[in-house]
């Protein structure tokens, strides 16, 4: 039986790359979006190179499409071994905090928290069914202080909102691993690094998105006792 992994926001960018990876490592993987023409368009393509992989819809910022998805699952699998909450954005290059409009901070503490919070919560009793639980949550270094480049006390403040909610993700890591470690699930905070996914980050010098989703597809293949509740970039423990 092959171990079954869901990737939230897997129709482009990080989150398709690590659908292919992980379907190239042996998973059935499960690619998620939030629409589903761009999410069948995707999958699609990985079909065509024979990987083994199937589409749920799956918007994050909705519950009731969480519950609907997760039920969905259920009957379909029974059991969920990797979730890979990768679905995020809301990148506010330049703008500070004292800039940032209200209904932008909510709206990405929304895409980027509490996505990843309400997915785990549904999807919590299939990864329990699994003898290989992980939670793997697509951070980044600008929620930290062990970024040199884009960490929250660079560049005058700016990318408020988005650092901030991943520097949330990592507390959520944290306390998601504190609560899991007896139920044998890894929980695992994970920066895919500054990664070509737009033609500007191209431009500018980030990686492949290929490398990009290989840090992140680590976390997804952790032993039974491997790390919990840390923050990783490339399998290296990165600073909080
Ligand atoms: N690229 C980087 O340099 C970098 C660096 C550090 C961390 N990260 C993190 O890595 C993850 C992936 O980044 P990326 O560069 O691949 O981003 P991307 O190319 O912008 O892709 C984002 C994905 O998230 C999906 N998404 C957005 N809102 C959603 C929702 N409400 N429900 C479901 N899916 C939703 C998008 O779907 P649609 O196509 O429908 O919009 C898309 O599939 C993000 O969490 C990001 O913060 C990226």
């Amino acid at each position: 039986m092959k171990r079954i992994a869901l990737v939230t926001g897997g129709n482009r960018g990080i989150g398709f790359e690590v659908c292919r990876q992980l379907a190239k490592k042996g998973f059935h993987v499960v690619l998620s979006s939030r629409n589903e023409k761009k999410g069948k368009e995707a999958i699609k393509k990985l079909k065509e190179e024979k990987l083994s992989i199937s589409y749920l819809k799956l918007d994050v910022t909705k519950e009731s499409s969480i519950k609907t998805a997760a039920k969905q699952f259920a009957k379909e699998y029974g059991v969920l071994d990797v979730l890979i909450n990768n679905a995020g954005g809301n990148y506010d290059y330049g703008i500070t905090p004292t800039q940032s409009q209200v209904d932008f901070i909510k709206e990405t503490l929304e895409l980027n928290l509490l996505s990843a919070w309400t997915t785990t919560k549904h999807f919590l009793p299939l990864l329990l069914k699994s003898s290989f639980g992980k939670i793997v949550n697509v951070s980044s270094g600008a929620g930290s202080h062990g970024d040199l480049y884009f960490g929250l006390a660079t560049n005058n403040g700016s990318v408020a909102s988005y650092g901030i909610s991943k520097l949330a993700l990592n507390g959520l890591t944290v306390k998601l691993a504190a609560e899991l470690k007896d139920k044998g699930i890894l929980v695992n905070s994970v920066c895919p690094g500054f990664t070509a996914t737009t033609p500007e980050a191209k431009k500018m010098g980030a990686r492949p998105v290929e490398e990009g989703a290989a840090s992140v597809v680590w976390g997804a293949l952790l032993e039974k006792h491997g790390p919990t509740g840390g923050f990783f970039r490339d399998g290296k423990s990165i600073g909080w």
